[in-house]
């Protein structure tokens, strides 16, 4: 399985801050924040790692990042979204990489506490479709969130006004090659942008979509409530912690 981290986009929500340098390059307690998504990966066996970034600061990931030496990679992609198209039309750039294998995309502003080594386990015996990471949030209004029903997911909401459950579809998704084809069928969402709620109703509709609820914390560091959280929780207990 290979990994794709999406770390593009204006980040408005926390503008200035964003204003000379991309969101996922801000600390998070005593790393830059991008370093988490791919400590992630590595931690689930996946070594072979595509960065989608964007904007006017996109070669500081390189020189940051560099071959991905200090996380023990041999080698790390890169690739350039031109525009803000959302977070799907950024994941249509994995394509190439991709190869046809199974990926897990992880978005680049999303942290755990623990790690996803069981759900990347489950998700190769699946073999094919997709699964989501679920977890439950006290503010679900700010996330894509998935109403269930006898254990099956029927239905995800973007952002929805009244959420119809607790359950936050988390930035960590696992895909087999045919997101790519449902990305292509994608029209732009009401904010303008590719959806990958979208995508995954798609999956949901070809009854191809699993989930899993995350343990211990997830947080998302997209605004300046969450980046201090985030920061927070690293410094209290750490991240991507290996047992449990
Ligand atoms: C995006 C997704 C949303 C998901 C969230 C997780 O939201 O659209 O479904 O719950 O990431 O962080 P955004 O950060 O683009 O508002």
């Amino acid at each position: 399985m290979k990994g794709v981290i999406l770390a593009g986009g204006l980040g408005s929500r926390l503008y200035p801050l964003t204003k000379i340098t991309n969101k996922h390059l801000l600390p998070v307690y005593d790393k830059p924040m991008i370093h988490y998504p791919v400590q992630c990966l590595i931690n689930a066996g996946i070594d072979d790692i595509l960065i989608v970034t964007g904007g006017k600061h996109a070669g500081d990931f390189l020189e940051l990042l560099g071959n991905g030496q200090s996380f023990g990679l041999k080698d790390i992609s890169y690739t350039y979204q031109e525009g803000e198209g959302g977070i799907a039309d950024a994941l249509r750039l994995a394509e190439h990489f991709a190869e046809g294998e199974l990926i897990c995309v992880v978005l680049g502003d999303n942290l755990i506490e623990k790690n996803i080594v069981r759900a990347a386990e489950r998700f190769r015996q699946q073999g094919d479709g997709a699964k989501i990471l679920l977890k439950e949030v006290p503010d679900p209004e700010r996330f894509g969130v998935a109403e269930i029903q006898d254990g099956k997911i029927v239905r995800i909401v973007e952002k929805p006004k009244k959420p119809v459950s607790r359950y936050a579809v988390t930035g960590i998704y696992f895909y087999d090659a045919t997101v790519f084809d449902f990305i292509r069928t994608l029209k732009p969402s009401e904010r303008g942008e590719l959806e990958i709620t979208d995508v995954n109703n798609m999956y949901l509709e070809k009854g191809k979509l699993t989930f899993d609820v995350l343990d211990g914390w997830w947080t998302d560091a997209g605004t300046f409530p969450s980046l201090l959280r985030a920061a927070n929780l690293v410094a209290e207990t750490g991240a991507n912690k290996l047992d449990g």
